[in-house]
């Protein structure tokens, strides 16, 4: 892997350290006075389960590529940050619920369907979508012009809606039991699924930071190819995973007769392919220099190498 990259134990304290300024961040984000109580409970159950924040911290780190933001600057793609993880967090209540992937454990707990009922999972779900918006939206102002802002959002929305994630998903709903797909419409299947809200962050955070063009291009090529390892990794971990670790079940897409890295090309090879990807994430940052740069290197070797 070519340039500075930070090592392994270090990565692990720096996303630790990144993903603590997210959760508090996150929970002054997450107060909508005249949400019903029982609502808001639900969500915030899913929202602080104990992620791993790697969306936001993405973004953080993508935002400081082109050196380090001013204090203020810095708090506003904070507050951006945290609304990819509502959405991601409602990706993951909508995706355990029995409709979609019927898993009871999330993060450690019981999932929010198991926990309260589906209904409100289904609404917690999309209160954290919607609300999530308006937390974007709120990060414009005097460090970061509406313009800017409005351009991410833009980008947000691709991502996280029917181009991307929810048609990933669909995706995946549609290969389930039926007719396999061929390794083309899995990759494809999973670069929207999971590699849309991973490449996101990259671009989002750099354009946020007002990055050139080649850099945004640059990251993004980065998230696309971590989306693509990220998911291949979480595939792998579904056979080999220990469930305590990920805080959630492993066979589960066997028993579900998922179409998986792992189903189309068996353990090894897939192990070899998530490598292959991680290696282009590193590629995508040559020139690239920097803390955040080696760092974001580093985090293309954790996620293949994680164990939750
Ligand atoms: C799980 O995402 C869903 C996938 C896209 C594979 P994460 O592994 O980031 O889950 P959390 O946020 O840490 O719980
Ligand atoms: C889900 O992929 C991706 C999402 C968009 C939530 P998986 O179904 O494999 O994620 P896990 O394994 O349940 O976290
Ligand atoms: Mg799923
Ligand atoms: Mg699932
Ligand atoms: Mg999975």
């Amino acid at each position: 892997m070519s340039g500075r990259r930070t090592a392994a134990a270090d990565v692990r304290k720096a996303l630790k350290a990144e993903a603590a300024r997210v959760e508090e961040r996150l929970d002054s984000c997450l107060r909508a006075d005249a949400c019903p109580p029982g609502l808001l409970e639900a969500m915030r159950y899913s929202l602080f389960a104990g992620g791993k924040r790697i969306r936001p911290v993405l973004c953080l780190l993508s935002s400081r590529i082109p050196g380090r933001p001013a204090a203020d600057l810095a708090e506003a793609v904070l507050t951006f940050a945290c609304a990819l993880e509502c959405i991601h967090t409602y990706s993951l209540i909508h995706d355990d619920l029995p409709a979609m992937d019927d898993d009871d454990f999330r993060r450690g707990k019981p999932s929010c369907h198991k926990r309260f009922n589906e209904a409100t999972a289904v609404l917690a779900g999309d209160a954290l979508l919607t609300d999530a918006f308006a937390v974007a939206a709120a990060c414009a102002g005097p460090a970061l012009p509406a313009e800017r802002v409005l351009r991410a959002v833009a980008m947000l929305a691709g991502a996280a809606g029917s181009s991307g994630m929810v048609g990933g998903q669909f995706l995946d709903i549609l290969y389930t039991g039926g007719p396999e797909p061929g390794p083309e419409e899995l990759a494809a299947m999973q670069a929207m699924k999971t590699g849309a809200m991973l490449r996101l962050p990259c671009a989002a955070g750099a354009l946020l930071a007002g990055a050139s063009p080649d850099t945004v291009e640059a990251l993004s090529r980065y998230g696309a190819a971590l989306g693509a390892a990220f998911q291949i990794a979480d595939d792998i971990l579904d056979v080999t995973g220990d469930a305590a670790l990920l805080g959630k079940p492993v066979g589960s897409d066997d028993a579900a007769r998922k179409c998986t890295y792992p189903s189309l090309f068996g353990l090894e090879k897939s192990g070899e392919i998530a490598q292959r990807h991680a290696e282009e994430a590193v590629a995508a940052l040559d020139g690239l220099e920097g803390e955040s740069a080696a760092l974001l290197r580093g985090l293309a070797a954790y996620v293949v190498n994680r164990i939750s």
